[in-house]
């Protein structure tokens, strides 16, 4: 069958619940590349096997790629039109990972930054070979279904670089099989946590999930860090940098209120209550359908299965094709 359309492929580690970093840095934009690419999400659950090998975080893997599907699921993503998939259910996957690690050296896998970045954050002395190996693993989700675009953020940039190389090796040594993936930078910055830490993120508990009900909502944006600066109502305020004023460019469409919630902010001439009260609705406003979606698959575990099940089949196709032209050209 030709390929038309260019192929996309991104996707996540089955971690958490996602939240309103993940909207605003990558799902809103997932939804758009559906109409106009070939789209493969996957779920990379062998990647976490990389930080998360405990037998109590193995046996949750399962649960929290349903977990992940629903998130998928509720912001529009739609298994018509993409292909959701679970990387274990494609282990067609590791036999390419375990061909292409021999065409990178150690000392290149070990400059990869995010090695490092892991290693210090959760204090680890020493890497795994199969920590060391995750770009390379990586390399072979792409490479897999011969994405075109790779739509990820900065953080991973090094990881498509990791494909690129791979790809060229293997097209050198034993002919042309790849063809040279992409990476497809977000110019959305990190959003900052509703604590003014500067990333949202599940291990800091300053998130905002998408499956947060409105009066958690509320109550989160209530306790927002704001300008600490200002101690009364009348004090002139700071626009810049206040994560409320970020969320309210972010997510309230009504530009008119943000306009004069600032404007009174700057003279002091407004509460910080109803600041982030009008936060609260506007974010409300933007969960709403979200949260509308997800009440039609939420509990449907057989459903939300099959559409994981399904979407594994459609990868497996494309890994097995890649797969036979691999092997054939090593002459294997
Ligand atoms: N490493 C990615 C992350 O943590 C997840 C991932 C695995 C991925 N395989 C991928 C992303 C392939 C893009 C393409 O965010």
């Amino acid at each position: 069958m030709k390929q038309n359309k260019k192929r996309i492929l991104t996707g996540d580690r089955p971690t958490g619940s996602l939240h309103l970093g993940h909207f605003l840095g990558t799902l809103k934009n997932r939804v758009k590349l559906q109409d106009e690419y070939e789209c493969f999400f996957i779920i990379a659950d062998l990647h976490t096997l990389t930080t998360d090998f405990s037998k109590e975080k193995t046996r949750g893997l399962n649960d929290r790629a349903r977990g992940l599907v629903l998130d998928y699921l509720s912001v529009g993503i739609d298994p018509e039109k993409s292909v959701i998939y679970q990387q274990s259910r494609v282990p067609e996957v590791t036999y390419l990972s375990t061909i292409f690690s021999n065409l990178i050296t150690v000392p290149r896998a070990q400059r990869v930054p995010t090695l490092k970045d892991v290693m210090r954050d959760l204090r680890i002395e020493q890497p795994s070979l199969g920590l060391l190996n995750y770009p390379v693993l990586q390399a072979a989700d792409i490479l897999m279904v011969k994405a075109n675009l790779v739509p990820v953020g900065k953080d991973q940039q090094s990881h498509v670089e990791v494909s690129r190389e791979i790809a060229r090796e293997f097209n050198k040594i034993y002919g042309e099989v790849f063809s040279i993936p992409e990476a497809l930078i977000g110019e959305v910055g990190t959003l900052v946590g509703t604590d003014g830490q500067a990333k949202m993120s599940k291990s800091v508990g300053n998130c905002i999930y998408l499956s947060d009900d409105e009066e958690t909502v509320k109550t989160k944006v209530k306790k927002m860090y704001t300008d600490p600066t200002r101690i009364k109502p009348t004090d002139p305020g700071h626009v810049e940098g206040n994560p409320v004023f970020i969320y309210h460019d972010a997510f309230n469409k009504n530009r008119e209120e943000v306009k004069d919630l600032k404007d009174r902010y700057t003279k002091g001439k407004v509460g910080d209550v109803e600041v982030k009260e009008k936060l609260a609705i506007a974010i409300n406003k933007v969960l709403n359908p979200i949260r509308e979606k997800r009440a039609q698959f939420e509990g449907k575990n057989e459903l939300l299965d099959q559409i994981i099940v399904e979407g594994s089949k459609k990868a497996q196709f494309e890994a097995k094709k890649t797969l036979d032209e691999v092997l054939k050209e090593m002459g294997l």
